[in-house]
């Protein structure tokens, strides 16, 4: 237990780039609220997907632009338009004859003004029941040496190049509230511009801490607002189901970085999962139980330090709502949740609750340590079968595979 805390804290501790100032965040998400790049659409040639727009706007047309060719074009047919929580929703259908890849997304309005987003499409000719996607977590962008960023850019290569359907990321861009400010903005254009194929991202700890030491205070919740902005993440490839959960859902004085209390009681860097979006797992799970071949979550914390039902605080003492873990591994045993990918600890672990298996996977990228990698996780027939961890030594801007 001693270790386990130690690690912790060694996890919520990693060592920080220099501070800068607070200001506003920067939005990256405007008109545009699905697909996002951190949320994107998998499209079948031929298909469509859900677009959904800020409302007050009226929409003219939308089209797509081939990430690795800008002037490669493909117009959308936008039908169905519905209202969602005061936004305009679409069902936007791809042309039969447009190419596979990556794409980035484009919406013209009436009034002349337009918003886009990158990598928020990628077309398939199929859906493969044998495939390889990949998880990666903990990448800690601008941690360390400042010539890291380079090594990390070429994890992000050596991710893409192995050609995975999709990426997903559970937690830790960064960062820590005093350099937010250009810690955000950094991962996006990095996940932007290196980027070769999609990439779901959830937040970890680091994305969230809250700093009243600045004037206005910081809250990472802004920044994650503005910069990504996804509640509730789940897609299909095919007939696999993933779930991405926020599980550093805490409220504001939880996530203060320099609270004693916190740190007393370990806030900042436990598991949580506040009831709304409880409840919102509760029912998707529901609905994809019977449909999906396999259905795989991905988060940051691993499951063991979730905090739902602890009294915690010294002088107002309150019970924490949400699961704690054991109510979490029955919801995911009940609805047949094979695999749940976590990280948050920077090392690789398997662990088994009931029939789930957590797999943890090693930081990505963390100025702190001395091996980065990444895990290939293969599926067949549409199931979860094994995986392979591809691991480096990072040196300056130099990356050596480790056999
Ligand atoms: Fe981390």
């Amino acid at each position: 237990m001693v270790k386990r805390v130690a690690a912790m804290l060694a996890a919520v501790c990693v060592a920080m780039a220099a501070a800068s100032v607070s200001a506003e965040p920067a939005a990256r998400v405007k008109d545009i609220r699905s697909p996002l790049l951190n949320s994107p659409a998998l499209v079948l040639r031929g298909g469509e997907f859900k677009l959904v727009v800020a409302g007050g706007k009226q929409v003219a047309r939308a089209e797509l632009s081939a990430t690795a060719d800008a002037t490669a074009k493909v117009p959308l047919s936008l039908a169905g338009e519905g209202e969602e929580n005061g936004r305009a929703a679409f069902s936007a259908s791809v042309p039969q004859g447009a190419a596979a890849g990556l794409y980035d997304l484009s919406v013209f309005f009436t009034d002349g003004s337009s918003d886009s987003q990158p990598h928020a499409v990628k077309l398939f000719d199929e859906f493969k029941k044998d495939f390889h996607f990949i998880h990666f977590t903990d990448m800690h962008f601008n941690t360390g040496d400042p010539e890291q960023n380079e090594a990390r850019a070429k994890i992000i290569r050596s991710m893409c190049d192995s050609k995975p359907e999709f990426i997903v990321f559970s937690g830790d861009l960064g960062l820590r509230p005093a350099t937010y400010d250009a810690d955000y903005p950094f991962a996006y254009e990095q996940l932007a511009s290196r980027m070769t194929e999609p990439v779901f991202l959830v937040p970890g700890n680091h994305e969230m801490y809250v700093d009243n030491n600045f004037t206005p205070s910081i809250d990472g919740l802004d920044y994650w607002n503005a910069t990504f902005d996804v509640k509730n993440m789940a897609f299909d490839y095919g007939s696999l189901r993933v779930v991405g959960i926020n599980n550093f859902e805490w409220e504001a004085n939880f996530r203060d970085w320099w609270n004693i209390d916190n740190a007393f009681f370990g806030t900042q860097g436990l598991a949580r999962i506040m009831p709304e979006q409880w409840k919102w797992l509760v029912a998707d799970l529901k609905s994809a139980k019977g449909r999906a071949s396999d259905i795989v979550a991905f988060m940051h914390v691993p499951l063991d330090t979730f905090a739902g039902g602890r009294m915690i605080g010294l002088k107002d003492r309150q019970k924490i709502s949400g699961p704690d873990k054991e109510r979490f591994v029955a919801l995911m045993n009940e609805f047949g949740v094979s695999h749940v990918f976590v990280g948050h600890m920077h090392w690789n672990e398997e662990k088994q609750y009931g029939n789930m298996k957590q797999i943890m996977t090693l930081t990505a990228g963390s100025g702190g340590d001395k091996k980065w990698g990444y895990r290939k996780v293969y599926v067949k027939d549409g199931k979860v079968t094994g995986w392979d961890i591809v691991t480096f030594a990072p040196n300056g801007a130099e990356l050596t595979p480790i056999d």
